[in-house]
């Protein structure tokens, strides 16, 4: 069987670790899986805008040797120019792997489903995999001590959210979440993740309040109050999301040395504050840099799983 990438919960935690092992080696020398890639093809479907996505698959794909074709909106309008299904088909008999973003998830379950070659999730209305193995490398880079810390996630109950959630819980990080009601992270979501903690040894709280979440904490997350695709209900929601804007007063809250985190892109002034994303606590960047070498070694994890099936 190949091997996707939907969402974090489809990997055990060896199988995330041993993608941090790829990740480092990625991360230390750019050239170090040579031509892994060579004469292959990958198809970027994206129904929605991206900048690091696009850019970190465009370019470890092309360090990989291998060859990149984006397929945007106007070429690939999933389910309306044809079904989800016969693009999946027929993108099957030409390329080697897919990476798809799109508005709904069921498209890339449709997409995987109809694929005989490995579907990466570049994010979906309910998880973006890809951000969150990135966000919990760059966790477990900047500390040691990862299962002893705690991220607290301000803001709305969204894929970010979720895969953040779903990443933690695997790997025995501390997680507490703060959303506005109304907004929570999806209760199915909620209780895979408890399951995992289990597991893992991870505590998880989640409530409405950013102060009790952040307090004491190693790691505050937040991400945008519009996700792509909401701009509709912009807003409503950017009043409903007052009070939980990370700036100076919430942060005061949190260790002193402690780290911030957000996806991007960002806006400063609503979800938080130029002195805090802009401030030396802020990773935010080196998250963005991570994209590029975890996405490598996703690459690397799913045609490993292959060329073993070949050789079998
Ligand atoms: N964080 C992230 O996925 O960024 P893009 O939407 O620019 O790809
Ligand atoms: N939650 C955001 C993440 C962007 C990377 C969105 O879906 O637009």
């Amino acid at each position: 069987m190949k091997k996707d990438l939907i969402r974090i919960q489809d990997l055990t935690p060896d199988e995330i670790f041993h993608i941090f092992e790829l990740t480092d080696q990625a991360k230390q020398y750019a050239g170090r899986f040579g031509d892994f890639l060579k004469r292959k093809n990958v198809g970027l479907i994206f129904q929605k805008p991206s900048n690091r996505t696009r850019v970190s698959f465009e370019v470890g794909i092309f360090q990989l040797g291998g060859n990149c074709i984006y397929l945007g909106p106007e070429e690939i309008n999933l389910g309306v120019r044809e079904s989800t299904a016969d693009v999946s088909k027929t993108l099957s008999r030409y390329l080697d792997a897919i990476v798809a973003r799109t508005h709904l998830h069921q498209d890339i379950v449709d997409l995987t489903q109809n694929a005989n070659i490995p579907i990466i999730n570049g994010l979906s209305d309910i998880y973006h995999p890809c951000q969150g193995l990135t966000d919990i490398y760059s966790i477990k880079e900047k500390f040691e001590n990862f299962q002893e810390i705690t991220v607290a996630y301000i803001g709305d109950g969204n894929n970010v959210c979720h895969s953040l959630l779903i990443g933690c819980s695997k790997i025995g990080i501390n997680i507490n979440i703060a959303t506005p009601k109304g907004y929570e992270a999806d209760e199915k979501i909620i209780s895979l993740s408890k399951a995992n903690a289990q597991q893992s040894g991870s505590k998880i709280s989640v409530g409405y309040s950013p102060e009790v979440a952040v307090k004491n904490v190693e790691v505050i997350y937040s991400d945008v109050w519009v996700s792509m695709g909401q701009e509709t209900d912009s807003d409503k929601r950017i009043g409903d999301f007052q009070g939980y804007q990370v700036n100076q007063d919430l942060v005061k809250l949190a260790k002193k040395n402690y780290c911030f985190m957000h996806c991007l892109p960002a806006h400063r002034g609503l979800e938080v504050t130029a002195d805090v994303i802009d401030s030396p606590n802020s990773i935010v960047f080196d998250q963005a840099e991570n994209r590029l070498h975890t996405q490598k070694s996703i690459l690397v994890f799913l045609f490993e799983h292959l060329n073993q099936i070949e050789e079998e």
